[in-house]
């Protein structure tokens, strides 16, 4: 598969053409960003350890029946996915309290939410990702009503399928954020990434964070974080249970 001209570079990744029309390549960097931009760092080894616990996640929840565009991981940074048009709203789940849902409700960061939050955000850097609800989404034409249906049913079962995965690995997942894409054919698959940049990690047992707030609220750490979390999922898949 030869990787042609780069056809965007987001804050932690870019992408790539390859020689089939249907397939981009993705390359994770160790770029870190917060703020939508304002603070801006790196992670060193952040690209690898994203690159493969996304892919790890996605084979994951292919095996549950979510279709993603995840094809073949090509080396420790680069990893061949289906082409997609990325639906421009940003998903979010959630479990417990935490980040801008404890801000915005008043609520203490740690409080269990009595059922699962799904939230949804507008794609768009220059506001700032501002929250929509669906009448949003269908008034702007970002997904049709059987587009918006399905992603609602997937993020609800990736919630299920993530949540006793991480738990298997002594980790209590908080809340993350996902995308989907059309591919060619007009599929509906998940894309973007699984990690500890776009989820919320949480030990079971001590509430250490393992994940990005390491680096968004300056609590050190960070890298020991991202490699905490890649060593324990390194060791389930070992186990054979993947
Ligand atoms: P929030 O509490 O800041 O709204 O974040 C909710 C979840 O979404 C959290 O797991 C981090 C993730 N997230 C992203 O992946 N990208 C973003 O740009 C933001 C703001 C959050
Ligand atoms: N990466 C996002 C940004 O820079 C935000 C975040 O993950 O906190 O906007």
């Amino acid at each position: 598969m030869k990787k042609l001209e780069q056809v965007y570079e987001g804050k932690a990744k870019k992408v790539f053409k390859t020689d089939d029309e249907n397939l981009f390549i993705v390359d994770y960097k160790d770029d870190a960003t917060a703020f939508n931009g304002l603070k801006k760092g790196t992670i060193a080894g952040k690209g690898a350890i994203n690159n493969r616990m996304t892919n790890s996640m996605m084979q994951l929840l292919e095996q549950h029946g979510i279709p993603t565009h995840f094809v073949k991981e090509l080396s420790e940074r680069e990893t061949l996915v289906k082409r997609v048009k990325i639906v421009p709203i940003e998903v979010i789940v959630r479990n417990v309290a935490a980040g801008s849902l404890a801000k915005r409700l008043g609520l203490a960061e740690g409080t269990r939410l009595k059922s699962t939050v799904l939230e949804y955000c507008y794609k768009n850097d220059d506001l700032g990702d501002p929250m929509i609800n669906e009448y949003h989404v269908y008034a702007m034409g970002l997904a049709t009503k059987e587009e918006l249906e399905k992603i609602a049913a997937y993020s609800f079962k990736i919630n299920e399928i993530m949540t006793e995965f991480f738990h298997e690995i002594g980790v209590d997942l908080i809340d993350f954020k996902l995308e989907y894409g059309i591919t060619n054919d007009g599929t509906l698959v998940l894309a973007d990434e699984i990690s500890p940049d776009t989820c919320r990690f949480w030990d079971v047992k001590t509430g250490e964070k393992l994940d990005k707030d390491r680096f968004r609220r300056d609590l050190g750490g960070v890298e020991e974080a991202y490699q905490e979390m890649m060593k324990r999922l390194l060791a389930h898949n070992a186990g054979g249970q993947n």
